[in-house]
């Protein structure tokens, strides 16, 4: 039995999404922080739980192999927490999220030898963000530390747009010239909530001030400044003063520039407005839509459902002539951005439907050939996936940002359906995060 301040030596073999190292000391699964697999450390307990252990890392006794050789040095990485396996190299980072996917196919999924695909790894691991929130401190623009709400000023950023550093460089001058005072979460005063940059392949970026007021002081001269810099096309200003954490509140204004930004996946084109949901690394989303498009495997004549489909990204991309396409979402706003996108490419027989996916479904009553299912982290709810057993949908293709939900939701489907191929891709190259795509069809019976 182990006892808080007890010093322990082990060898991690395996890292949590959120960065913890996993080792085992007599049987116990030990969470250390800043250890990698491969080191071998010693450490000391600090709370001690009755299925795992907690510990501090007291010293790195022999290094891993698969710590980080390149020279890349993030300062602020220690305070952050924004990157959690920068430590590593990246060639390990992603066979430490194909093992993820693996072992929530295996242990919670319970399948047996999952036809896992070796991870689709991102060509540039770094500088990879179309979307930047910054926080704004007393020193400047930055991000939260790791679990406070204190802003760690941050010059520059190793996965933000290259053009990050002048633009936060820009910004927090503006800010000091002008005395814009900041937002207090704790009193509910100040103006300024946040900044947002967005910014598309060609480099063209939008800048949102997020402020806690109708109007921000000397607005127009604002946007000025910031359209004089060579990337920036298009300035808003998002009145958000509601109490709590929601990043964005319901206005945008346009102040200055052009009203959307707009990018290209697979030859079709997306707009992109201050609150459209887009994934974040542009150039992944096309290798993932591009997979996703494989598996669908449509063909002309047949009718697709793509549901949480946000602002129709993935429907659109996979629906060529001849295909029908419905998607369903949610989120109301997101519904709306999806049409425009649907007009944009000329798509003429498409339909796109606002409200839960469990409830529209059954409403809309088609007989979709293929289902495409991309819910938020916490999966699909059950009620959708025995409404997909019903309807015998020959082919579901499921998106996912969390293994360990996507293999609840594969269980469930399971008697019914046989998973033909799980392939996972890193869209977030430094985090824990791993996406899946996954092709199940259905058995006949
Ligand atoms: C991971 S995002 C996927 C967006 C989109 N497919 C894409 O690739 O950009 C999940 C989406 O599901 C939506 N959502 C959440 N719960 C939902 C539900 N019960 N029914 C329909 N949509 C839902 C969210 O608003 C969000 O847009």
């Amino acid at each position: 039995m182990y006892a808080k301040n007890d010093k322990i030596q082990t060898l991690v073999t395996d890292m949590t999404s959120t960065g913890e190292g996993v080792s085992k000391a007599d049987g116990m699964t030990v969470f250390t922080e800043g250890a990698v697999p491969g080191d071998k450390i010693t450490s000391k307990i600090v709370a001690v739980k009755p299925n795992y252990l907690k510990s501090e890392l007291i010293s790195i006794d022999e290094e891993s192999e698969d710590r980080r050789k390149d020279q890349a040095v993030c300062t602020y990485q220690k305070q952050c927490g924004g990157c959690p396996f920068f430590d590593i190299d990246y060639s390990a980072q992603l066979r430490l999220k194909e093992k993820q996917v693996r072992d929530a196919l295996e242990r919670i999924g319970g399948f047996e030898n999952p036809p896992v695909e070796p991870i689709v790894g991102a060509a540039e691991p770094f500088f990879y963000r179309n979307k930047a929130q910054y926080k704004v401190g007393p020193d400047g623009l930055g991000f939260y530390a790791k679990g406070s709400h204190d802003v760690v000023p941050t010059a520059t950023c190793l996965t933000q747009p290259k053009n990050s550093g002048r633009i936060i460089s820009l910004i927090n001058s503006i800010i000091k010239k002008n005395k814009l005072s900041l937002y207090d979460e704790k009193t509910h005063k100040g103006l300024l909530r946040g900044i947002i940059q967005r910014t598309n392949r060609e480099g063209k970026t939008m800048i949102v001030f997020v402020v806690n007021a109708k109007r921000m002081p000397e607005e127009r001269a604002i946007a000025d400044k910031l359209l004089k810099d060579s990337d920036i096309v298009s300035v808003y200003v998002n009145v958000n003063k509601a109490k709590g954490n929601r990043i964005l509140g319901a206005e945008n204004r346009l102040i200055g520039g052009e009203e959307y930004l707009t990018e290209k996946l697979g030859g079709r084109t997306f707009q992109i407005s201050p609150s459209s949901f887009f994934q974040v690394n542009t150039a992944q989303t096309e290798v993932l839509y591009g997979i996703v498009k494989e598996y669908a495997d449509l063909k002309s004549g047949e009718e697709v459902y793509d549901l949480y489909c946000g602002t129709g990204t993935i429907g659109i991309y996979i629906a060529d002539d001849g295909i029908k396409l419905t998607g369903i979402e949610i989120n109301p706003e997101s519904v709306e951005d999806a049409k425009t996108n649907a007009e944009l490419n000329g798509l003429t027989d498409a339909e796109f439907l606002a409200g839960k996916a469990e409830v529209v479904v059954p409403e809309a009553g088609g007989e979709p050939d293929c289902v495409i299912l991309d819910p938020p982290r916490k999966g699909c709810d059950r009620s959708l996936l025995e409404l997909l057993l019903e309807m015998k949908t020959p082919r579901i293709v499921y998106v996912s940002c969390n293994p360990t939900t996507l293999a609840r939701d594969l269980k469930i489907l399971a008697g019914d359906y046989t998973i033909e191929k799980v392939q996972p891709v890193d869209l977030f190259p430094q985090t824990g995060h791993v996406e899946t795509v996954v092709l199940m069809s259905r058995v006949d019976k």
